[in-house]
């Protein structure tokens, strides 16, 4: 037990309850804001410890990113054309809304939904998916270079240094793509943004890892990952594959980091760590029901993120998988178990702790590791 009392699932999400269908069916209440300011609260350290290679792993990492480094206006073919339809109805037929509990169940909105809709909805969902990715890259560019200034070792400032270059070219890529081959756009989704503010509002310099590293970005390796695989277009598919690799680096430096930091904290300290770690899994959760889609679709959107939240645990395969780097790399900073094993409940409780067992993201960076022959670009 710690000190303090332990915190409720309302004070830790500021709601009624975990489940909360008025609190979560919220929108963005400022869609049309041009700047969005978050304070930062956190001191900006010189190091005068220039030892260069003192924490190996990082070291490693940084020597990597500097020769993975991709240009997203010439080494992609811009010149593909894409049919939106073609290309993104396999998004909406593999994910978890092509189930008769969206098709079929008489609560749900799209239940009788002909052609007309499902195809509008599959340009849409995909539309609204990469949008919101291309804000959470946002919130990585911002985040680490938070961490450039916040972090007290020389190794991960010039790791982080690199991975502000890679968030700055995801951010480019994805708008690129939307404004280029789509034409479709969505403001940012007020639980992905009230997760971003908490991180970047955090005067914790790990905690800014916790939460984008690990949580923001593991969610968006995960979801890379299954896009890629199933995607035909060839444009977006080598986009994906060319995120990834970065992506893979990105996570792991946040594992690297996170293990380090761990080991000296005390119980309460972890304790405030799981809480985040839980929260932020709630609010990617909320996020993925999508309340915006259902919105321009017409739908009652309520309705729709209460049936949202009634899928059966068969029926959700997609949104759990996408847990699949996150869940086994709090197990691996020793999250899952610490104190009484809180985050181990709360995890089952939002339906992703069987994930625990797949592997972690410490060194898997090396097999998402683009050849230098699939980077061409021109020395
Ligand atoms: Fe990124
Ligand atoms: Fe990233």
């Amino acid at each position: 037990m710690t000190a303090t009392e332990p915190r409720t699932d309302q004070e830790i999400l500021d709601r009624a309850s975990m489940d909360d269908i008025d609190a979560i069916a919220e929108f963005n209440p400022d869609p049309d804001e041009v700047i969005h300011a978050v304070k930062d609260q956190a001191e900006a350290l010189f190091t005068w410890d220039y030892s260069k290679g003192s924490r190996p792993r990082l070291d490693k990492l940084y020597e990597k990113a500097k020769t993975s480094q991709w240009n997203a206006q010439t080494d992609l073919d811009w010149s593909i054309e894409v049919d939106p339809l073609q290309a993104f109805s396999i998004f909406t037929e593999s994910s978890n809304v092509n189930t008769g509990h969206w098709t079929e169940h008489p609560d749900s909105p799209a239940k009788n939904w002909g052609d007309k809709e499902w195809d509008q909805f599959s340009i849409e969902s995909f539309a609204w998916r990469l949008s919101q990715f291309k804000h959470g890259e946002q919130g990585a560019l911002l985040c680490t270079a938070k961490i450039v200034e916040t972090v007290p070792w020389i190794d991960a400032k010039y790791y982080a240094a690199t991975q502000v270059v890679d968030e700055a070219r995801h951010v480019e890529v994805f708008e690129k793509y939307i404004d280029e081959k789509i034409g479709v756009r969505y403001p940012v989704n007020p639980h992905l943004q009230l997760l971003l503010d908490d991180i970047i509002n955090d005067s914790r310099w790990d905690m800014t890892y916790l939460g984008m590293q690990i949580m923001v970005e593991g969610l968006a390796l995960a979801a890379f990952g299954m896009m890629h695989q199933v995607t035909t277009e060839p444009l977006l598919k080598k986009l994906l594959r060319y995120v990834m690799s970065d992506e893979a680096r990105h996570v792991a430096f946040g594992v690297l980091s996170l293990q380090e930091v761990y080991q000296d904290m005390t119980a309460k300290e972890i304790r405030e760590r799981q809480e985040f770690a839980f929260e932020a899994g709630v609010r990617m959760r909320d996020r993925l029901l999508q309340q915006e889609v259902w919105d321009r679709m017409g739908a009652n959107v309520k309705q729709a993120v209460q049936h949202g939240l009634n899928i059966p645990e068969e029926d959700d395969l997609f949104n759990q998988l996408l847990f699949s780097k996150i869940v086994p790399n709090c197990r691996k900073l020793g999250l899952l178990d610490a104190g009484d094993g809180w985050l181990r409940e709360k995890y089952t409780e939002i339906g992703v702790i069987e994930l625990e067992h797949l592997e972690d993201t410490g060194e898997e960076y090396q097999a998402f590791s683009l050849e230098d022959d699939e980077i061409q670009v021109a020395r």
